[in-house]
């Protein structure tokens, strides 16, 4: 296995030449857009890793398949598929226009950024320092890694540069899809944004949703089976924005990916996968984790469908 993941990083190699790495976000632009890394996590508790498997990076969206477990716990899923939709959109991650002309107002799914805000908003904590609290200790126990923090300089510049995703959240909160205090709300957002993970800590989480919510490496459940299920299913659906059913067909399992350039995947009953890959295609996706990922499917006849 580590033969296979070594040839298929180095094959691989060139695209890191391709795409970019993500700018809107100033901080973001100064990562090595060279770097490129896998992970695997078996359901047997086998991890094998290649290239730049332990390079800490931002996390981005994949925290957003975090939030919405927890949303869920703290709520049931009625209630937060009430707020927010769960259609696959073909706008991008940032899109506004959905918000004014479909369904109530409600984001159309927990996966672009609209709808990411709505989730974090319903996790429970007495303020937003709690609710992230919580959030940081959740990835640290989903991930088995104690020491998961958060990039300050990340952080700080998502805050500064963020006002896309504040247009998002005070337009919610002006059509009563988002309740309580916007700029708290947000500044939780750009926090579960700016955790640092490698692709070990994140081929983990996959394991784990590939485990329907049982953590392979001490048989503890974390989520019941239907949440699990229902966030694998959201993965395959929006999980990698307006290019899901792209990779549906070409790759074939769930997976999210994040502007930080990973790519976080789940092989239900199989394996967790994660992918680093700077430099992104212009839907937001790492270019070349893209193409690690088709050729890993291939090899491992991954695909589910
Ligand atoms: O909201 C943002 O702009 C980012 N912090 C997260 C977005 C993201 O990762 C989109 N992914 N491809």
């Amino acid at each position: 296995m580590n033969r296979l993941l070594n040839s298929i990083i180095e094959n691989n190699r060139k695209w890191t030449k391709e795409g970019q790495v993500a700018s809107y976000i100033p901080e973001l632009s100064k990562v090595d857009s060279n770097l490129l890394g896998i992970c695997i996590s078996t359901l047997g508790g086998e991890e094998h890793c290649a290239g730049d498997s332990d390079t800490k990076f931002t996390i981005q969206s994949i925290s957003k398949i975090v939030t919405l477990m927890l949303a869920i716990l703290d709520n049931g899923k009625d209630y937060v598929f009430s707020k927010v939709g769960m259609e696959p959109t073909d706008t991008s991650f940032n899109s506004i226009v959905n918000l004014e002309i479909k369904d109530a107002h409600k984001p159309i799914n927990p996966m672009i950024n609209a709808g990411a805000i709505a989730t974090v908003s319903m996790i429970a904590g007495k303020d937003s320092e709690e609710v992230f609290e919580r959030i940081l200790k959740f990835t640290r126990k989903i991930s088995n890694n104690p020491n998961i923090g958060i990039n300050d300089s990340v952080y700080k510049s998502e805050k500064e540069t963020g006002d896309r995703n504040r247009a998002l959240a005070y337009f919610m909160k002006g059509t009563g899809v988002l309740d309580g205090n916007v700029e708290e709300i947000l500044n939780v957002y750009f926090k579960q944004c700016s955790i640092e993970v490698t692709c070990r800590d994140l081929a983990r989480i996959g394991a784990m949703l590939a485990n329907d919510g049982i953590m392979p490496w001490s048989g503890e459940r974390v989520v019941p089976r239907d949440v699990a299920r229902i966030v694998k299913t959201i993965m395959v659906t929006c999980g990698m924005y307006d290019a899901s059913g792209k990779f549906a067909v070409q790759i074939g399992v769930p997976a999210k990916s994040g502007v930080g350039g990973g790519i976080l995947a789940c092989v239900p009953r199989r394996m967790g996968v994660a992918v680093l890959g700077p430099a992104l295609d212009e839907k937001g996706n790492s270019l070349a984790g893209i193409k690690v990922m088709e050729e890993l499917s291939k090899q491992l006849d991954l695909s589910i469908f």
